[in-house]
């Protein structure tokens, strides 16, 4: 039998596979994307940047358990005008490069939009959804109304695709997608972290120093993989699909629902970059054995 076919796209963006880096893994400086580009990825998404830098919160940030990751970083990052450097080093690299961005009004983020689209980024993923962040995120993204204000200000002001990051801590993700959607949004990402806590028990405290953080990882694999299958059901836009995913066969699941391509992001932060190669030939072999000949044809085969 032939190898199968990986290329997919989402919307006029084609990638050589479906697997894309997660926002907030790797995706600070050119060299960390490069080389999860090098190493098997089709594209990246860069950490989430906003107008002014900001330290985050103070450690502990992040808390493992057995499936699964809980953090709390609190986005920080350089600020968007520090961070050109490293979007036209990684574009310049040949790297599919989407910009990652959080503001806490329409305007900031159509503005922190033009400057990515002016250093060169294929598109930009608006964070509506981190779950923790005052005044930031979920903050912002979890009414229709609210993500459509904001998805049509962006559209307003640049030509870039605008991928639109949806929170699952809502009781409608598809209401939110559908509203990104008219307002002029050209692809939906699903999901961001899942709202959590840790307390230890023996400190009778909270693990993160934020006490409440965002959930990924295996463990929310299936909310993931519900909330895309209902955003494929009520949006026609391309759909890709983040949570939880560790192999070729997580990958095939999120395709069956209705994704277009999928981000990686807690299986690299515990496998490194390298994970990458090997989800692709695992999801290689899957389309072999059971006689895919494309990504295409896996597209929500699951709703008919
Ligand atoms: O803590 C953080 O920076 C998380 C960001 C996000 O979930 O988008």
């Amino acid at each position: 039998m032939s190898v199968p076919d990986t290329g997919t796209a989402v919307g006029t963006l084609k990638f050589r596979n479906p697997l894309l880096l997660a926002s907030g893994i790797l995706g600070e400086s050119a060299a960390s994307m490069v080389r999860v580009y090098n190493s098997g990825a089709a594209g990246v998404v860069t950490k989430s940047i906003g107008s002014e830098s900001r330290p985050g919160y103070r450690n502990p940030t992040v808390f493992e358990f057995g499936s699964g990751m809980l953090n709390a970083m609190g986005l920080p990052n350089p600020g968007i005008v520090d961070f050109g450097e490293v979007v036209r080093k990684t574009r310049a690299s040949g790297v599919p490069t989407i910009a990652s961005i959080f503001g806490s009004s329409p305007a900031e983020f159509a503005a922190l939009a033009a400057s990515m689209q002016e250093y060169g980024a294929d598109a930009v993923e608006l964070n509506l959804s981190c779950p923790h962040v005052e005044g930031f995120g979920a903050e912002i993204g979890s009414t229709p109304a609210m993500v459509g204000e904001v998805v049509k200000t962006v559209r307003d002001s640049v030509s870039l695709p605008i991928w639109a990051k949806m929170t699952p801590n809502v009781s409608d993700v598809a209401a939110l997608a559908g509203a990104a959607e008219d307002a002029g949004a050209d692809a939906i990402v699903a999901i961001n972290t899942v709202k959590g806590m840790a307390i230890s028990a023996k400190l009778r405290m909270p693990v993160l120093s934020h006490s409440v953080g965002g959930m990924s990882g295996r463990a929310v694999k299936y909310v993931g993989l519900r909330s895309v299958y209902e955003i494929s059901g009520r949006c026609g836009l391309p759909v890709v699909g983040v949570g939880g995913i560790s192999c070729g066969e997580d990958v095939a699941e999120y395709l069956m629902a209705g994704a277009s391509a999928v981000q990686v992001g807690t299986a690299v932060s515990e496998g490194g970059p390298g994970v990458f190669g090997r989800i692709a030939g695992e999801l290689s072999s899957f389309m072999s054995s059971e006689g895919f000949s494309s990504i295409r044809e896996m597209v929500g085969i699951a709703r008919r």
